[in-house]
């Protein structure tokens, strides 16, 4: 295992650079380029759709006083990205605008909501090792045999940081990892290539290609979480497996510290709202997806893990409690680039209004007499021989 339990790292010191070119290379490192506006938004949802969704509007929280103390709302970083990722077409460099945020534009039958700037990227790094910590320092669940990971496949990799450490663990493995946002470091170990590629879309592997497919934090990306183990199934060797880690999107507690009409009850749902609206579900976990999926592509020996993801160090079993410390600085490292497409897109609401929201949410992450957590899934299955 790569990743110390200790603390959040980067990728490993630079072995060489890898980074497949789809397109002929630029002449020059692109700049990233951002749309003069942000394309082509939807309409938002209505003041009655939201109400009957049980949203509060944007007044609730902008009329009720910002909690002092909580001022750091952070500033975006933007035109930090790497420019060694010039292998890769200038096109894609385009990204979308929204409230000073850069997004991947949309490709295909990508739309992400998540922005792909470097304060994003470093929320993603917390992000990886809180993951880690919730499956006790491990990379996967799988009952892998070592020997036979020759080929593995890490969809919507993000900033990669998975297929890297998979390829440390896995020195004799190729790993790839797709993604249709080029934010991925250019210095990884030899065995790590990335690749542009569309989840939505058919893949473009030939059939019975890979020893391990990973698929992990897919929430809000999917637009057919059915096609996508369909996919999956197609590239994976008979006898392989596939893994699915994800997350429901609803604050919940067990005590009934989240109250309804809170700041964390309506994080849940606008973001379900969201997904219905942006045609990519953030529910996974409700609506039981990744067993139901797995199973009707074909896998077999489907196995899997809930487990809770406290929002903050209350809990009182001391790996949840370490859990809950690591989601909320995940969470908190960028809950501004959280929110912003969504309840710019879903609610219409201006950067003021959301920041309001945001504030209220952090004081709630913060109130240790509030136990709040969402769920989680780890989950497997085998092709059959
Ligand atoms: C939350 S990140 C996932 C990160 C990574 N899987 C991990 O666990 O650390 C979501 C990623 O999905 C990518 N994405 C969004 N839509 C996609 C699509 N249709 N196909 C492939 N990647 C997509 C985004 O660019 C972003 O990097």
């Amino acid at each position: 295992m790569s990743s110390s339990a200790q603390s959040p790292r980067s990728p490993k010191s630079p072995k060489s650079p890898t980074g497949k070119a789809t397109s002929p290379a630029p002449a020059t490192s692109p700049a990233p380029a951002t749309s003069p506006a942000p394309a082509a938004a939807p309409a938002p949802l209505s003041a009655e759709a939201q109400n009957a969704a049980g949203i509060l509007p944007a007044t609730h929280w902008t009329e009720q006083p910002l909690p002092e103390e909580d001022v750091n709302d952070g500033a975006s970083s933007l035109g930090s990205f790497n420019s060694t990722t010039a292998s890769i077409s200038s096109s894609i460099f385009h990204y979308r605008e929204v409230h000073g945020r850069t997004y991947h534009a949309e490709m295909g039958r990508a739309e992400a909501w998540q922005p792909n700037d470097q304060r994003h990227l470093d929320a993603m790094e917390l992000v990886h090792h809180a993951v880690m910590v919730t499956l006790g320092g491990k990379l996967f669940s799988s009952p892998l045999e070592p020997k036979k990971v020759q080929k593995v496949l890490d969809v919507a990799t993000g900033a990669g940081l998975w297929a890297i450490d998979f390829a440390d663990e896995f020195p004799n493995a190729e790993v790839i990892g797709t993604d249709v946002s080029p934010i991925q470091p250019s210095w990884v170990p030899p065995n790590v290539k990335f690749e542009l590629e569309d989840c939505n879309q058919e893949w473009t592997w030939p059939e019975n290609t890979f020893d391990f497919v990973n698929l992990r934090l897919l929430v809000g990306i999917v637009d057919d979480w059915y096609a996508l183990f369909r996919n999956a199934y197609r590239v994976a060797k008979p006898g392989s497996y596939v893994e699915s880690y994800d997350t429901g999107c609803h604050m919940l507690s067990d005590d009934g510290t989240v109250k309804e009409g809170s700041a964390l009850e309506q994080w849940g749902k606008v973001f379900r709202e969201g997904g219905k609206k942006l045609g990519r579900t953030f529910t996974i976990y409700e609506e039981d997806l990744q067993r139901k999926g797995m199973e009707a592509a074909g896998f077999v020996d489907i196995e899997f893990k809930d487990i809770k993801l406290p929002y903050g160090g209350w809990h009182s079993d001391k790996e949840l409690a370490e859990i809950g410390v690591w989601w909320k600085m995940a969470i908190e490292a960028d809950l501004e680039g959280y929110v912003n497409y969504i309840w710019n897109n879903v609610l219409g609401w201006t950067p003021d209004e959301a920041k309001a929201f945001t504030r209220h949410v952090r004081r709630d992450m913060n109130n240790p007499n509030i136990h709040g957590y969402i769920m989680a899934r780890v989950a497997w299955g085998r092709k059959p021989e």
